[in-house]
């Protein structure tokens, strides 16, 4: 699991139109958090749609070695027997989490405020990522950690046996360390409070809810302030899981700039904290519409439809808007070589810190392929050729990084010349099926060096 084998080079040839229907893969974040809701829970979750993408079966892996019973039932549908809030078991093994920070932050979260101690590791990707920003608040509550240098991976985790509520801001907008939070809160006596300041997405609240722990927010001067009630017994759920926007960002980005296409991609959800990328594409001047919108579970679904769009211009996307689209920049920085003018994105640091260092890996898989591209610690600025105008040409590094190979070869549908990722392997990690998915919609991606 702590890597993903031989590099599988890839190439993306200029295509002719995308046509058709996408049907993308269950949410990651969502069915990250449906097994690990489920193994917390007393009894039997039933979860349709999720994700079989690589870093959720490390969490469905990881669920089993604490102690829950994880059932594969059929294609998305799985089964999980929980052991209850505080119930995990010490795993004897060192649980290999693979490429997924969401899925090592929020399981060290789940076993910080149990007397247990586990070991995680994950790839070479996952093992440069800081884990200080959940090792901080978990110490909180009386756990220890130990773990390499700048608080990475290898790192093992002393769950507290004894564990104290919380009061704790994030000092970043990250909704892997609110919800890593609310996770070790969940074991802890009395209310744990997370406040964040910057709104992101709030699928743990919003499952927290639905499994019928205590939490209420609250909008204050503060920010958003989140109370939980520690120690619920958790009611096991029938989940279905909705698809995932940030891989419908695949689809509908290069239906935008692929001449000619017309894309469908059905049953997206939109809630607010995910959906900033498509207000941004919109404010381009994106053709990308929402047909049959509609409520489902609580949340706004719709079925995208993306048509070319060669007049996009580039704008500067508010850096408010940042948490809802914060997986969607590398994709966002595509589109935007393909519009006219400077696309500018600031108040971005966090993309320094995601599976790879994503403002440096798109400048200069862009650069390498003709695109004029500017940063700096926090920022960066695209400057758009034009519909069509994008040379390609170029080899770019994924750095274990699925939306950065996704990005790229999406560039090189719309590009001039073919454009090449020098390993498309880590795409299995969150959208398995992207390969055959945009072939059946015309592009033409090939598995070798140009
Ligand atoms: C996620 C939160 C985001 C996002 C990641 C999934 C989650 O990370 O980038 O892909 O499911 O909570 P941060 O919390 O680090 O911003």
């Amino acid at each position: 699991m702590s890597g993903h084998g031989p590099a599988i080079p890839m190439t993306s040839r200029p295509c002719g139109p995308l046509k058709g229907e996408a049907h993308v893969p269950g949410d990651k974040s969502i069915s990250h958090r449906s097994l690990i809701l489920g193994a917390l829970s007393v009894g039997e979750t039933r979860i349709e749609g999720l994700l079989e993408g690589d870093d959720v079966l490390a969490t469905a892996e990881a669920m089993r070695a604490f102690g829950a019973e994880v059932e594969h039932l059929g294609p998305g549908e799985w089964r999980v027997n929980g052991v209850g809030v505080g119930g995990f078991a010490e795993p004897e093994d060192v649980i290999d989490c693979g490429n997924a920070g969401t899925g090592v932050r929020l399981i060290m979260g789940c076993m910080a405020t149990t007397g247990i101690t586990a070991t995680f590791t994950g790839d070479a990707s996952l093992r440069s990522r800081p884990m200080g920003r959940v090792t901080d608040p978990i110490a909180l509550f009386g756990a220890a950690s130990y773990g390499r240098d700048g608080g990475r991976l290898p790192m093992s985790v002393v769950g507290a046996a004894d564990p104290v509520p919380v009061r704790y801001t994030v000092p970043m907008p990250s909704a892997q360390v609110k919800s890593a939070v609310l996770l070790a809160g969940l074991n802890a006596p009395g209310q744990t409070v997370v406040i964040e300041q910057e709104a992101t997405r709030d699928h743990t609240e919003r499952m927290l809810a639905g499994f019928g722990a205590e939490i209420t927010v609250e909008d204050t001067d503060e920010g958003r302030v989140i109370t939980l009630t520690g120690q619920p017994e958790l009611k096991p759920q029938d989940i279905v899981v909705p698809r995932d926007p940030s891989s419908a960002a695949f689809p509908v980005c290069a239906a935008l700039i692929v001449p000619g296409s017309d894309v469908l991609v059905p049953n997206i959800g939109l809630n607010p904290t995910r959906a900033g990328l498509f207000d941004t594409l919109r404010d381009m001047g994106a053709n990308l519409t929402y047909e049959n919108l509609r409520e489902e579970g609580g949340e706004p679904v719709a079925d995208l439809r993306a048509r070319y769009s060669p007049d996009m211009h580039g704008i500067e996307v508010p850096p408010a808007r940042a948490a809802s689209m914060i997986d969607e920049y590398p994709i966002l920085s595509v589109v935007a070589a393909n519009a006219t003018g400077q696309t500018v994105m600031r108040g971005v640091k966090e993309l320094r810190v995601k599976e790879s260092d994503r403002i440096e890996a798109m400048a200069s898989g862009l650069r390498a392929n003709g695109v004029n591209v500017e940063d700096g610690d926090d920022w960066w600025i695209v400057t758009g050729m034009g519909a069509g105008k994008v040379p390609g040409g170029g080899t770019a590094v994924s750095h274990l990084d699925h939306r950065i190979a996704m990005s790229f070869l999406c560039l090189g549908m719309a590009a001039q010349n073919p454009v090449s990722v020098d390993d498309g392997g880590p795409i299995a990690t969150s959208f398995p099926i992207f390969e055959p998915l945009m072939t059946g919609l015309g592009a033409q991606l090939v598995r070798a060096n140009r």
